[in-house]
């Protein structure tokens, strides 16, 4: 991590403004891969919209001063510094080299959790060491599973996740096939999304113009290959991660593979991408411990609800039997605040943090979230709510049609 890159972060004051920072850093078809979504994007700006319809009802007279209010809340039992946790997000070495060891070292020091993506330049063992150096234990460190080379590779990674020490599996169900992202077609990043070394060297011009990228890429070896997947053959005969990629779309995850999952998988089970009650319900009977309300960010189905409604309609029908996390378009503290007094646990970041890798290595994730547990802090004294855990619907304005 050069001195550049610390020099950069430590301006970043919003996720906006690490947006735009990544944007001037990484080569178009890099910003345009973390930033899109699936066909008009029209989910993934109804996300956003969304949480702006939720307004605040906040309590004058009642906030104490200094100590501020608790932040920190809980999720499967461990206790987290904020109710932010770094969601899974795909090839993140091409966005900086320091990619998935970046994030989970950032979030470990945060005190939050991480998930890991399976589409991962980096190892499950390098991941876990990275966080587990910088949080002293890998009881926050998850592992989101694709079945990439099939049940045999799923296997695979379920065990070495489990041997790595990560506690526990997000199972992602909404990507049976990918979403149409069509700022990805146009920069012919091929689907499955293969953001290859020969696939940015085709982009040379756009390439050539982002030399501190380039630099950094180049000293990495433009090592973007997926390990997860490549290494779901023997450690001899690893498959590539085209053929992961293949058999992964033949054996898209449902319901029925949940009982062998169950059984080999030794931790809790987290269901990522419900946005319905009925769903909700289908994950918890299949043994999640907690369910993620997501729509991807809008990256998959173009036209799927916004996710606080169906937050909403997931709370209500599982509630008292799972937790309920959700994520896509937080941005803000205040965002969080708003989701967990909804009914959510935490919410996930996606984008938030990928901006601030691309912008400016660890140093970007690390500001990032120090700029969302700041807003999370600010935006429950000006509410007069002593803590996170004691959010409620109380606190928040639903729109009527919700
Ligand atoms: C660049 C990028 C890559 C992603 N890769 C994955 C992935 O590998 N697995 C997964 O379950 N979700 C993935 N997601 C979805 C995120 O985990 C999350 O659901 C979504 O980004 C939330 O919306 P937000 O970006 O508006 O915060 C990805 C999202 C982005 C932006």
């Amino acid at each position: 991590m050069g001195r550049g890159n610390l020099r950069r972060s430590r301006r970043l004051g919003t996720v906006d403004e690490a947006r735009r920072r990544a944007c001037r850093r990484v080569p178009r078809i890099v910003f345009d891969y973390i930033d899109g979504g699936a066909g008009a994007e029209s989910t993934m700006r109804a996300n956003i919209a969304a949480l702006e319809a939720v307004g605040f009802e906040p309590r004058m007279g009642v906030t104490r001063g200094i100590p501020g209010p608790d932040v920190s809340t809980t999720v499967l039992g461990r206790r987290l510094s904020m109710p932010v946790v770094v969601g899974p997000v795909g090839f993140t070495r091409v966005m900086e080299p320091g990619g998935d060891v970046a994030g989970a070292r950032a979030a470990g020091a945060a005190g939050t959790g991480f998930v890991m993506s399976s589409m991962s330049a980096h190892t499950p063992s390098e991941v876990s060491a990275g966080f587990a150096g910088a949080a002293g234990d890998t009881d926050r460190l998850w592992f989101q599973l694709y079945p990439l080379g099939g049940r045999r590779g799923a296997e695979k990674m379920i065990d070495r996740a489990a041997a790595a020490g990560f506690s526990s599996l997000v199972i992602t169900v909404d990507t049976q096939i990918h979403g149409n992202r069509e700022r990805d077609v146009r920069n012919r990043v091929s689907m499955p999304l293969r953001l290859d070394a020969r696939t940015v060297a085709r982009l040379a011009p756009g390439v050539v113009a982002r030399p501190r990228w380039l630099l950094d890429a180049a000293r990495d070896r433009f090592r973007f290959e997926i390990k997860a997947a490549a290494s779901t053959g023997s450690i001899e005969q690893p498959v590539s991660t085209e053929e992961a990629l293949v058999e992964w779309a033949l054996s898209p995850l449902r319901w029925d593979d949940f009982p062998w999952i169950r059984e080999r998988w030794p931790g809790p089970l987290v269901v990522k991408g419900v946005l319905s009650g009925d769903d909700a319900r289908r994950a918890v009977d299949a043994g999640a411990s907690a369910v993620v309300v997501s729509n991807h960010g809008g990256r998959q189905l173009d036209g799927m609800a916004a996710t606080m409604p169906a937050l909403v309609e997931v709370v209500d029908a599982v509630g008292d039997r799972t937790e309920v996390l959700v994520d896509g378009g937080i941005r803000r503290g205040a965002d969080a605040v708003k989701a967990v007094a909804l009914g959510a646990r935490a919410v996930l970041i996606g984008r938030a943090w990928a901006y601030g890798l691309a912008a400016a290595g660890e140093p970007g994730v690390t500001q990032v979230l120090s700029v969302l547990r700041a807003d999370v802090d600010r935006t429950l004294r000006l509410l007069g709510c002593p803590s996170v855990e004691a959010l409620d619907r109380s606190y928040v304005r639903i729109p009527g049609d919700w």
